[in-house]
């Protein structure tokens, strides 16, 4: 390696940054200097974990990231080098400014106004939700006491599927209906049903982080694939990276831009699965909140060939702390999945998935869900006009059809990352568009929520205070 070691690596144990990512701003800075050049050998994760006295887990953490952005390469017996040709492969773009802020945490345990994530707290009929609790608890026998159903509680795999059925359009039963405790672990059993270490995979770019690292995190080499506004790009994927055998798309509103995956993008992705024997997943997670039509079927509607593991969740339609998403496989795939969750599932708590499936089963659900469409279309306009008019009309805000949260550009050359610190010093939430974006070159954007702003006044005082920070 041409750069002596200790240099390269001189490592800040009490900086806020993690050391995984000062590892990663290391190389990937002496890559962009030049100090790296394609073809050189990066020291092997073993050396390196001994060198720095760092746990492995720090440097594969490093290492993945480097490696699913196309910076570095396993080369088997040959070791890790710098990916040859990466110029014309992948831009490398300049090291982040030591006083960029680090991204912040994905699953925040706050409550800030404007936070992403999160669905109207204060909409939930808590009333019900506790009637319909005690009544479940009460009615506890003996074998509800044993283990859980390894695949979900019957009842419950059964609302969803009648759910999705007349909700999404999916043609789908029970049996193909998987209980699990959230997206991450859906995305983690669906890596180990279908893909195995070095298999590839698109992801949205920019995308929704949690899914880049998960997959990242178990081995598979993630292929970021640009969006445009009609969602992402398959031509590009195909390009990219023909051979993948997945690609994780949000095609209701995709994450973070909420454009909606278009009918011939659609029939693209299901085209080039069927041909390559890849799957896709398909994250619904707010598919439900569109303020302008109805809410579109699902990709999976669409689906002959058996290619959609359809991935839902109950955080946005009730609420993230619940903890119970679910996943709906193509029939040729509940075998398998089976198989996986014998291993690796299996312990969503059988009180909570009752208690939603008597929710479901009494006509709770529906009402909630049509209740909090029309609250969020309320919530968004009032959102939007009161940003507005105390950002000036400098301010571009994008409203797509439906989602959970709005996009806001400002002009000129702005830091998004800077002005979300900023943000949550002053206690106020926003992301950075950047952090959800790959290849970086996103343009600058505010992520924020509106779920939670309850009057054009109260938008209106938060854009003053957002104002105050630029
Ligand atoms: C794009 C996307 N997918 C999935 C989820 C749901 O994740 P979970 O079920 O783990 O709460 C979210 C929640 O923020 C999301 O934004």
């Amino acid at each position: 390696m041409a750069t002596p070691r200790h240099a390269l690596f001189a490592l800040d144990p009490a900086a806020t940054t993690p050391l995984y990512r000062q590892i990663y701003d290391r190389i990937r800075g002496a890559i962009a200097s030049g100090a790296l050049k394609p073809g050189d050998r990066v020291p092997s994760a073993r050396a390196l974990t001994a060198e720095l006295g760092v746990a492995r887990g720090t440097i594969d953490a490093a290492y993945g990231l480097l490696s699913a952005e196309g910076y570095i390469e396993a080369r088997g017996q040959a070791g890790t080098v710098v990916t040859p040709g990466l110029k014309h492969r992948a831009p490398v773009v300049a090291p982040r400014l030591r006083s960029e802020p680090a991204a912040p945490s994905f699953r925040p345990d706050t409550v800030l106004p404007l936070q992403m994530g999160l669905p109207a707290l204060d909409g939930f009929p808590r009333k019900i939700w506790a009637r319909l609790g005690a009544r479940r608890a009460r009615a506890t026998q003996h074998i509800d006491m044993a283990q859980p159903p390894l695949f979900g509680l019957p009842a419950l795999r059964e609302e969803v599927a009648t759910y999705l059925r007349v909700s999404r359009g999916l043609d789908c039963s029970p049996s193909q209906v998987f209980i699990t405790s959230g997206f991450r672990q859906t995305m983690t059993l669906v890596t180990r049903a279908v893909l195995k270490a070095g298999d590839r995979a698109w992801v949205e770019d920019p995308g929704y982080p949690p899914a880049r690292r998960i997959l990242d995190a178990m081995g598979v080499r993630v292929a970021p694939v640009p969006v445009d506004s009609e969602g992402i790009v398959v031509a590009e994927g195909v390009r990219l990276a023909p051979r993948a055998k997945l690609a994780v798309v949000t095609p209701a509103h995709q994450s973070p831009l909420s454009v909606s995956l278009s009918l011939p993008r659609r029939l693209a992705l299901l085209d080039w699965a069927a041909q390559s024997g890849a799957f896709i997943v398909e994250d619904d997670y707010d598919g439900e909140y569109r303020y302008v039509s109805r809410p579109l079927p699902a990709l999976g509607s669409l689906d002959r060939e058996g290619r959609v593991i359809y991935a839902g969740t109950f955080s946005k339609v009730l609420f993230p702390s619940l903890r119970l998403a679910y996943v709906v496989v193509p029939t040729g795939l509940i075998e398998r999945f089976e198989e996986v969750f014998q291993v690796f599932a299996g312990d969503a708590p059988e009180l909570t998935q009752s208690i939603v499936a008597a929710f479901i089963k009494e006509g709770h659900f529906a009402r909630h869900i049509q209740r909090m469409r029309a609250c969020y279309a309320q919530r968004r306009a009032w959102t939007v006009a009161g940003l507005g008019q105390a950002l000036g009309p400098g301010v571009r805000i994008d409203t797509q059809p439906g989602g959970m949260h709005l996009i806001l550009r400002f002009p000129g050359r702005w830091s998004d990352r800077r002005l979300v610190a900023r943000m949550r010093d002053d206690g106020l939430y926003a992301e950075a568009l950047t952090d959800w974006s790959v290849q970086g070159n996103g343009s600058p954007a505010l992520l924020v929520s509106f779920t939670n702003v309850t009057s054009h006044d109260e938008a209106k005082a938060l854009g003053t205070r957002i104002n105050r920070l630029r």
